[in-house]
Order: structure tokens, then C-alpha cells, then sequence
């Protein structure tokens, strides 16, 4: 069994990406902006966020942190997106989920200019991704996609299951797994589908992305089966400072001894996600996407 070590990853990436960076200033280019508008002060959130700041720091970007309060209204939060479409020095951006309630997230997305949408979310962005133009992919299933390359994973033929059918991972990861070059015979689980064990036993490749911590036990995992592991489900410990720790989707101690490879939480597609971001942005500055 060999660990995916998403940090060590992760950590690479970012290297790579702050020599890009330094290579483009000594060139005398304009450095990769990247901004986050935070509505309101969800404990959460504000964590994201500045991980997201952080990270840019630490490659050399540049970024902004944009706030609103949450009574910020519809009207004047699509007004500040269409600014910052407008905004020269200005890369991509991102608004952070979830908004409160009064607030139509579809309505915020669809507000930012594909070109800057560097979470991959807009519409235009997911059809082009479908269609195999090139679009900014979002951050969870470009990161997985990075770490089968960087581990010399193989996909082509394999059967692949992935648990999950969210917008911004499930669905993604099986358009990517059986892309043209890939390969990948893709099965898409969820709440309803019958036998989900069976089904999960069956694969050569298990993306686990169900927010369901522990779900994943080892009887639902082939003999030298793939697992990544993309749950990051917040739970209560006395044993962190927080209060609180990451858990999976897998029961990590009994089924790794049966894989050839698996992701751990934390340290695994979590790391993988946060530099996907930094590609995106990076992506978006050397007008790779959209030329
Ligand atoms: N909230 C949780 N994950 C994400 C993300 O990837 N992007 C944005 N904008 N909000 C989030």
C-alpha cells in the first residue's frame, strides 16, 4: 500500500508555481491577482477564505479580500462582481458558499465573467469542460486528476466509481475520468442507487466524495483497489486546539492495508484542493483558458 501524500504534493506545486512567478517579475510582467469576496462572517468561511490568501502569499500573488456584511443585498453584491469583471489588474476571483438566503448563488456565478471564474463553476466553464474545450475546472476534481499523474496512476480501462454526484465534485471527476486520454469507464453512485456496496466492490478506482464520515468500510473495497478520499467532514475532539478534526469518508485503518494506493485525511485531496485555486489563478494570468 503506498500513502498519496497530497501535502508533499501540494507543497511541490506551490514551488513550481512561486518560480513562475518569480520568472514573470523578472520579465518585468504583472504578477497573478487573484480576489475572494466574503459575505458575512460564517466561521467556516473566514477559514477558507484565508487559507486562499495565504497560499496566494506564500507563491507571490497578489490577492484582496473583498467583505460584505450578510444584509449586503442581491443587487449590490452582482454589482461589485460585474466591477470586478471590469477590473484590469484583476485575474480571477472567487465568492465564497455558501451566501445567506437571500442571495441566489446560481444568479452570483452566472454574474462572473467565465474568464475570471477560476473556482470552474459558471456554466460556461462546466459545458466547455463537457465538450473538452479548454475551462477552468473546479478545484477538488483538478487537484484528484493531478495526483493520478504526479503518482503515475493508471486510468485507462479501469473501472472507476465514484461516490457522490455533487456539482463541484462528483460530476466533474466522472466528466475528467472519461474524457478521451483518460479512459476510465466511470460509474456514478448516490442515495439511490441499489447495491452500492457491490457496485463499490467492483471498482478498480474508489473516489469517495459523500460527506459521510466512516461510510466506506473494507468489504466495499477490492484487493488492490485506488481510494481517494475526499471527505472532510468536521467532527469534535478534545484532542485538537480547534475543537474539532477532519474525518473521511473511508475507515481509513481497515481498508488501506487492501490498497494499492489511498489518500489520508488530512493530507490528501484536502492540500490538492487548495493549490487547484492557485493553478486556476495562474492559468487565468498566462491567459491559458480564453487566449
Ligand atoms: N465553499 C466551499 N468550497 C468552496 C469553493 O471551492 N469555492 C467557493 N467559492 N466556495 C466554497
Amino acid at each position: 500500500m503506498q500513502l498519496i501524500d497530497g501535502k508533499k504534493i501540494a507543497g511541490n506545486i506551490k514551488l513550481e508555481i512561486k518560480k513562475e512567478v518569480e520568472q514573470i517579475k523578472a520579465g518585468g510582467g504583472r504578477i497573478p491577482h487573484l480576489a475572494a469576496i466574503l459575505v458575512g462572517h460564517d466561521g467556516g468561511s473566514e477559514t477558507y477564505v484565508a487559507y486562499k490568501m495565504k497560499d496566494c502569499e506564500e507563491v507571490g500573488f497578489k490577492s484582496s479580500l473583498i467583505r460584505c456584511e450578510d444584509d449586503v443585498t442581491e443587487d449590490q453584491l452582482l454589482k461589485r462582481i460585474i466591477e470586478l469583471n471590469n477590473e484590469e489588474d484583476l485575474d480571477g476571483f472567487i465568492v465564497q458558499l455558501p451566501l445567506p438566503e437571500h442571495i441566489s448563488e446560481q444568479k452570483v456565478i452566472e454574474a462572473i465573467d467565465p474568464k475570471k471564474d477560476v473556482d470552474g463553476f459558471h456554466a460556461v466553464n462546466v459545458g466547455r469542460m463537457v465538450i473538452g474545450l479548454p475551462s477552468f475546472v473546479s478545484a477538488t476534481p483538478f487537484g484528484i486528476m493531478e495526483l493520478f499523474k504526479r503518482y503515475n496512476i493508471q486510468t485507462k480501462g479501469k473501472n472507476c466509481v465514484i461516490m457522490g454526484r455533487s456539482k463541484i465534485v462528483g460530476r466533474p471527476l466522472s466528466v475528467l475520468l472519461s474524457q478521451k486520454g483518460v479512459d476510465a469507464t466511470v460509474t456514478v453512485v448516490h442515495s439511490r442507487t441499489k447495491d452500492i456496496k457491490e457496485v463499490c466492490a467492483g471498482a478498480d478506482i474508489l473516489v469517495a466524495a459523500l460527506g459521510s464520515p466512516g461510510f466506506v468500510t473494507k468489504d466495499m473495497v477490492k484487493e488492490g483497489a485506488v481510494v481517494i478520499d475526499v471527505g472532510t467532514t468536521r467532527v469534535p475532539s478534545d484532542k485538537t486546539k480547534s475543537g474539532f478534526k477532519l474525518k473521511g469518508d473511508v475507515v481509513f485503518d481497515e481498508v488501506a492495508p487492501k490498497c494499492s494506493f489511498i489518500t489520508p485525511v488530512p493530507g490528501g485531496v484536502g492540500p490538492m484542493t487548495r493549490v487547484s485555486l492557485l493553478n486556476n489563478t495562474l492559468l487565468a494570468a498566462k491567459k491559458k483558458i480564453y487566449s
